[in-house]
């Protein structure tokens, strides 16, 4: 049987949306929308993993929401809703949590690192993080799945849990009208030049929306005045940049400046250097700011707009959460079947 391209991901409403989350993961969520039937989501019950103020909840929700609108996701021929809405995430997690063996769980690097050395203290949701996440992608038997390369590891559990149940349950797969397995094996899509934007203090940590210094990151909600301050204040190194990408080897902060530029004028290093090797920083960061102001203030100053409008936003959740459950309920009266729930 021929299965359907459909492209799933997910983003946190947890604080501050950054050029990370724009260059490798919304940039790409918007060419997605030419090629395949979407779904966006607004991941609160990730986000919950740690405490999270209700409130500021509710804030970041619908924050992502006109992030993803202001960016250029069509939420009328695709579908953006938040999670919480659908109640098949969570259902679906259950069944995914019995099919992950805990050895792979145990493996998982983000959970190392946000547990930290008190793990014990750590809640049993942030443990399970990637089996909800493997649900959601799942419960719309998603094939594409454009993200960083921070979820790489997280997507290939999303593999090994539909492919463990796909064989575990081959003949009910079968019996139920899916004799290749009910769940594809999801795609994990981490391309461009920008898959992983570092910190603008540090080119070996990852930009971050927990990093304390706010001169770290560029915000979504930044204007031009602060886009130029940070890009500006960026740490560099003494040389110039070198003219091929070989060059840019052990060079964290021009590599990461590098491929923010080529991200913004979407080409590659490769391009970049080739009008700018040779160059010293004093005059690729003037370009850059300038790149990056025209790119990214229409974005904020669109954000700030529909902000403003918040039963569009709220509307927009609404009917895309009900479009969402459509797809998701049909779906998980056939797992209910498969793994053998009664059910009428
Ligand atoms: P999160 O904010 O953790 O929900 O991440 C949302 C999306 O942004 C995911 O696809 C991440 O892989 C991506 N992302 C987050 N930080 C970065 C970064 N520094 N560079 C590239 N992609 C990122
Ligand atoms: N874990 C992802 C992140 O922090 C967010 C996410 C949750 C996601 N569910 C997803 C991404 C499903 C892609 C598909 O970035």
């Amino acid at each position: 049987m021929k299965i359907e391209k459909r492209v799933f991901s997910g983003v946190q409403p947890t604080g501050n949306l950054h050029l990370g989350n724009y260059l490798g993961a919304i940039v790409n969520f918007v060419e997605m929308q030419k090629e395949a039937p979407c779904l966006f989501c607004v991941v609160d019950m990730h986000a919950i993993t740690l405490w999270q103020d209700p409130d500021e909840l509710r804030a970041s929700t619908r924050e992502v929401t006109a992030a993803f609108l202001a960016a250029g996701i069509d939420a009328k021929k695709h579908i953006i809703f938040n999670q919480s809405r659908v109640d098949g995430h969570a259902y679906l997690a259950w069944i995914c949590n019995c099919v992950a063996r805990v050895g792979w769980l145990n493996r998982m690097t983000q959970f190392k690192e946000k547990a930290g050395k008190d793990r014990e203290n750590a809640s049993l949701g942030l443990y399970a993080y990637p089996s909800l996440m493997a649900a959601d992608v799942l419960l719309y038997r998603a094939t594409h799945v454009p993200v960083g390369d921070d979820q790489k590891q997280h997507l290939e559990l999303a593999r090994d849990i539909a492919q463990k149940f796909n064989s575990d349950f081959d003949e009910f797969c079968e019996r139920y009208g899916y004799p290749d397995g009910f769940f594809p094996l999801p795609e994990p899509m981490i391309s461009g030049p920008a898959t992983r934007i570092m910190s603008l203090r540090d080119g070996t940590r990852k930009m971050s929306k927990s990093e304390p210094s706010d001169m770290s990151r560029i915000n979504l909600t930044d204007n031009a005045d602060e886009i130029a301050k940070k890009l500006k204040k960026a740490k560099t190194d003494p040389e110039p940049l070198p003219s091929d990408v070989e060059g840019l080897k052990d060079r964290a902060e021009a590599d990461n400046l590098v491929g923010i530029y080529a991200a913004l004028a979407k080409t590659d290093k490769a391009s970049v250097l080739g009008e700018f090797g040779g160059a010293q920083f004093s005059k690729f960061k003037p370009a850059l700011v300038e790149l990056a102001v025209e790119k990214l203030a229409p974005i904020a100053a669109e954000m700030k707009r529909i902000s403003e409008d918040r039963a569009y936003i709220e509307e927009v959740l609404k009917d895309g959460g009900e479009r969402a459950n459509e797809i998701a309920s049909k779906h998980l009266r056939v797992v209910k079947d498969i793994v053998g729930f009664l059910q009428s």
